[in-house]
């Protein structure tokens, strides 16, 4: 079982940037709590973090019969890009959205995801920890 964690832009500078909303963890530190918790599913991962819309594009392209599922924080381009949507949809992957910090309770323009109807769930505000509830319920639904 092959799984793809994907960050989007502003996320590699997790444990620097504005700790009071995403934590003092840095992207390093979550990926490897992740893949802590894959081996014991004995799931593989894959990690990918980009500042650039076209290269998560071309990342979620390149998964299309080789990755089982997606967990994807897309940070800002959560609220309005049609086209990581759109690529999405276009894999037909299942996927997890995950964000750390509860969006609902955030700006305006952060409580609308773009993405959040092509992907199997949203998880919001549980900090990292919301990546591991994607990975189990992903490894969990996989193997049903
Ligand atoms: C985020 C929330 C987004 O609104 C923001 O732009 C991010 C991070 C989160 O993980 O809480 O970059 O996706």
């Amino acid at each position: 079982m092959n799984i793809l964690i994907i960050n989007g832009p502003n996320l590699n500078l997790l444990g620097k940037r504005e700790p009071e909303i995403y934590g003092y963890e840095t992207l390093k530190d979550i990926n490897k709590m992740i893949a802590t918790e894959a081996s014991k599913l004995d799931v593989n991962t894959d990690f990918f973090q980009s500042n650039h819309e076209g290269a998560i594009i071309d990342r979620i392209h390149e998964a299309m019969g080789v990755i089982d599922a997606i967990i994807i924080n897309p940070g800002a381009y959560t609220h309005y890009s049609y086209a990581i949507r759109d690529a999405i949809s276009s894999v037909n992957i299942p996927t997890i959205e995950v964000h750390l910090s509860d969006i609902h309770s955030r700006e305006e323009f952060r409580k609308v995801s773009v993405i959040k109807d092509v992907c199997v769930k949203q998880i919001s505000g549980l900090g990292p920890k919301g990546y591991i509830n994607a990975l189990n319920d992903l490894a969990e639904s996989l193997k049903g």
